[in-house]
C-alpha cells in the first residue's frame, strides 16, 4: 500500500510536465508576443490525466495514512501541501473546462489558471521531497 500512492502521484507528476510543457507555449504566444503554436486539445488532455491521478492519489494517500496511523495529519506538511494542492487542482480543472468549453478573449482567467499551474508543480515537486522523507522515516 506504501508504495502505491507514490507510484500514482509520480505519474501524475509526468503528467502535468507535458501539460506545464505545453502550456507554457500558450503563455509565450499570449503573454511574451512569441510566435508558438498551442495543441490546445493534447494540452487539455495531458491536465486532466495529470490532476485525476493527483486527486486519487491524494484521496489514497489520506486513506493509506489513516489506514497505517489510525488519524489525519500524522505527515505534518505533507498532509497540508496535499490540502493545498487539493483546492489549486479543483480550481485549475475547473477554469481550464470553462475555457476549454466556452472559447473567447480572455486575459485574466489563462493567467490565474498558468499561476495555478505553476504553483501546482512547485508544491508537487516539495511533496515529492516530504514525501520522500515519510518513507525514510519509515524504513531507516
Ligand atoms: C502530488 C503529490 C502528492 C500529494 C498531493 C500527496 C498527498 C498526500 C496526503 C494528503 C497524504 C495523507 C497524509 C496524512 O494524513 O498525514 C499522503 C500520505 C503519504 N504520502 Fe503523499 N502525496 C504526494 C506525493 C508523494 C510522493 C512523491 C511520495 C513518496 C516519494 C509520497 C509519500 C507518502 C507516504 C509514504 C504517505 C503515508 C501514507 C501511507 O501510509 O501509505 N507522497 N500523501
Ligand atoms: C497540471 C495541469 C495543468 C497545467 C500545469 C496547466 C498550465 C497551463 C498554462 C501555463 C497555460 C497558459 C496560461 C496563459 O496563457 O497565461 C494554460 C492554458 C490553458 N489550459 Fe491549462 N494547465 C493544466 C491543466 C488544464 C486542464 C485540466 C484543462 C482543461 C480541462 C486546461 C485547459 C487550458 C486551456 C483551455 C488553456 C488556454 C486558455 C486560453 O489561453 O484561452 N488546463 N494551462
Amino acid at each position: 500500500m506504501l508504495w502505491i500512492h507514490p507510484v500514482i502521484q509520480l505519474l501524475g507528476i509526468l503528467f502535468a510536465i507535458l501539460a506545464l510543457r505545453l502550456g507554457w507555449k500558450r503563455y509565450c504566444a499570449v503573454h511574451l508576443g512569441r510566435k508558438c503554436m498551442f495543441p490546445w486539445k493534447e494540452h487539455v488532455q495531458w491536465g486532466q490525466l495529470a490532476e485525476g491521478f493527483w486527486l486519487g492519489g491524494l484521496t489514497l494517500g489520506i486513506w493509506a495514512a489513516r489506514w497505517t496511523w489510525r488519524g489525519y495529519g500524522v505527515t505534518g506538511a505533507h498532509f497540508w501541501l496535499g490540502l493545498a494542492m487539493g483546492a489549486l487542482i479543483l480550481f485549475s480543472f475547473i477554469s481550464g473546462t470553462v475555457m476549454d468549453k466556452v472559447k473567447k478573449k480572455r486575459t485574466t482567467l489563462p493567467r490565474l489558471h498558468g499561476f495555478a499551474g505553476f504553483t501546482l508543480m512547485a508544491l508537487a515537486l516539495a511533496e515529492l521531497v516530504t514525501g520522500s522523507l515519510v518513507l525514510a522515516r519509515l524504513f531507516f
